[in-house]
């Protein structure tokens, strides 16, 4: 077994399903530049939203499992709401290292909405788990949430990144069920990491709505956790590495990761679940 660690570097491990949480890795990366960044993505088993909760608990078990094998992993960040919602007791049980999860910004949108009318936009998945609802119940029991679920979306985004142009008759068609509220919400939460990727798409429907994600929550957190260790090792921009992994041979991901973050240094290689 290699477990590669050529320096004292810090390491971030950022999962999701597929390309999308690439948004919370571009919060984190503008926080913090100068960790090694590993960014996997089980695009074999995309999309999540439509998946029955153990086999999603049991893929990214798996993937971190395999990973750790090959590299030493000071955090990981589960940039997934659909994956968060589901398996951070159980990967917190499991593994040592501290583990964020990216869970929806419903606490930030309830302080910000004026009309107190609220909306969550999420993976089927995601609205429907008890740990989204204990939020709305813990944070915005002031508020009148509307949920929808619609894991269509993450496919839009995906595919956006891709290159291909969003078909806006079709988001239209899917966000009909808010587009003739007596109250439409003032703030949106986007609950799912893949949607920031077509927040201007969305804003063209819902002109007038702030839109929430969790990305610098979640970036703050971990420059918080990493505090300690980051100021101990006096980290600098020099040997800075970035691997990309997916679960599947995606021939464009290497072009979308440069063309988003200009970051030149990193390699790319699939596993097999
Ligand atoms: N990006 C994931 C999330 O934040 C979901 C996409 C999927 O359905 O796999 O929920």
């Amino acid at each position: 077994m290699i477990i590669h660690k050529t320096d004292q570097k810090t390491t971030i491990l950022i999962l999701d399903s597929g390309i999308g949480g690439l948004s919370v890795y571009k919060k984190i990366h503008q926080l913090l530049p100068n960790l090694n960044y590993i960014y996997a993505f089980d695009n074999a088993g995309f999309p999540y939203g439509d998946k029955p909760d153990s086999i999603v608990v049991q893929r990214i078990k798996s993937l971190i499992e395999k990973i750790i094998q090959q590299y030493s992993i000071d955090i990981v960040v589960i940039a997934c709401n659909t994956a968060s919602t589901i398996c951070l007791p159980i990967l917190r049980e499991q593994f040592q290292f501290p583990i964020v999860g990216v869970v929806p910004a419903i606490k930030p949108a309830a302080e910000m909405s004026k009309n107190k009318h609220i909306g969550l936009l999420a993976t089927k998945a995601t609205v429907n788990r008890a740990y989204t609802l204990d939020l709305i119940k813990q944070f915005a029991s002031d508020c009148h949430v509307e949920l929808l679920g619609v894991s269509e979306l993450a496919i839009m985004a995906e595919n956006k990144l891709h290159g291909e142009p969003v078909n806006i008759p079709l988001l239209r068609q899917l966000m009909t069920p808010w587009l003739s509220l007596p109250t439409p919400p003032d703030t949106i939460v986007l609950g799912c990491t893949h949607y920031p990727f077509i927040k201007d798409e969305l804003n063209l429907l819902f002109p007038d709505v702030n839109f929430v994600d969790s990305g610098n929550a979640v970036a703050k957190r971990v420059a918080f956790l990493l505090n300690n260790k980051l100021n101990n090792n006096s980290e600098t921009s020099l040997n800075i590495t970035h691997q990309l992994i997916s679960t599947a041979l995606d021939n464009k991901a290497e072009t979308i990761i440069l063309s988003l973050f200009e970051h030149e240094l990193f390699e790319y290689q699939t596993i097999t679940l």
